[in-house]
């Protein structure tokens, strides 16, 4: 925090004769107003006294705010003409101050961190699934920008064979393919590119119904995966009883 004020007095500071020049005109006594061409600087006016202040690395200006007017880019729309930002103040961990980043490469994509005061905090999506930067929410790998799906899931589909327009032959917009070595695992190839979806404990992929089923219907996992099953099975039928 200590930071982010040093920074604040810097920035208010340099552009001192800027916030002059923008100060003539407080729309209210209490109250912030944005700064032409720039997306995190902002006019603060308290008993019609204006000031330019800086919103922290990586957050943006957010002329709708009713509260704290700084926030997460995905929740502001920065609407000048020029969108000037202040550098980047990165650290170890993190490429600005404060926000959300995926943590690792193109391959590596189900993690992301959230970045305070440069600290950054690591999240794991669930298995499977990737961080989207563009909604800050964890997504299929193949829906995400910048994410190497097959890489990320070890997992290449098949190549579609062409469609034959003369023949009139309908192509399954979707195949199912085993994981090699975990038989409660499938991959879904939608138009070329997998999605990893789990069965849970106590089930797995039963290849010719094409989806989850009772461990035991299914004869291709080892016999501790399927003791580990039955045990679940158990319990929950116990569980059930009492
Ligand atoms: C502006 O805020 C100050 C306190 O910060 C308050 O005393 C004053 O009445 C406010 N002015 C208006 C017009 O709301
Ligand atoms: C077990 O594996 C074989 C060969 O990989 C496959 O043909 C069969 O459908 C699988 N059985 C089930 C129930 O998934």
């Amino acid at each position: 925090m200590a930071k982010i004020i040093i920074c604040a007095l810097l920035c208010v500071a340099m552009f001192g004769s800027m916030a002059a020049a923008a100060s003539g005109g407080c729309r209210e006594a209490n109250g912030t107003s944005p700064v032409s061409g720039s997306c995190d600087a902002y006019i603060e006016c308290k008993n019609g006294v204006a000031e330019e202040k800086l919103c922290p690395d990586g957050l943006l200006y957010n002329e709708k705010s009713t509260g704290y007017p700084c926030g997460y880019p995905i929740d502001v729309e920065c609407t000048q003409a020029q969108s000037r930002l202040q550098a980047a103040q990165p650290t170890e961990d993190c490429p600005h101050q404060f926000g959300y980043f995926r943590k690792g490469d193109a391959g590596n994509c189900g993690q992301f961190m959230n970045c305070d005061a440069g600290r950054g905090f690591v999240f794991d999506c669930p298995e499977g699934l990737a961080w989207n930067p563009a909604t800050y929410k964890c997504d299929w790998p193949d829906q995400v920008e910048d994410c190497d799906a097959e890489a990320f899931l070890g997992f290449r589909c098949p190549a579609l064979a062409p469609k034959s327009e003369l023949l009139g032959e309908q192509e399954a917009d979707y195949t199912f393919h085993p994981s090699q070595d975990n038989c409660q695992v499938y991959f879904i190839c939608i138009e070329g590119r997998p999605r990893r979806i789990g069965c849970g404990e106590d089930q797995a992929f039963n290849q010719e119904l094409k989806q989850c089923d009772d461990i035991e219907n299914v004869p291709n996992c080892s016999s501790a995966i399927r003791e580990k099953g039955a045990q679940i099975k158990a319990a929950r039928l116990h569980a059930k009883k009492n």
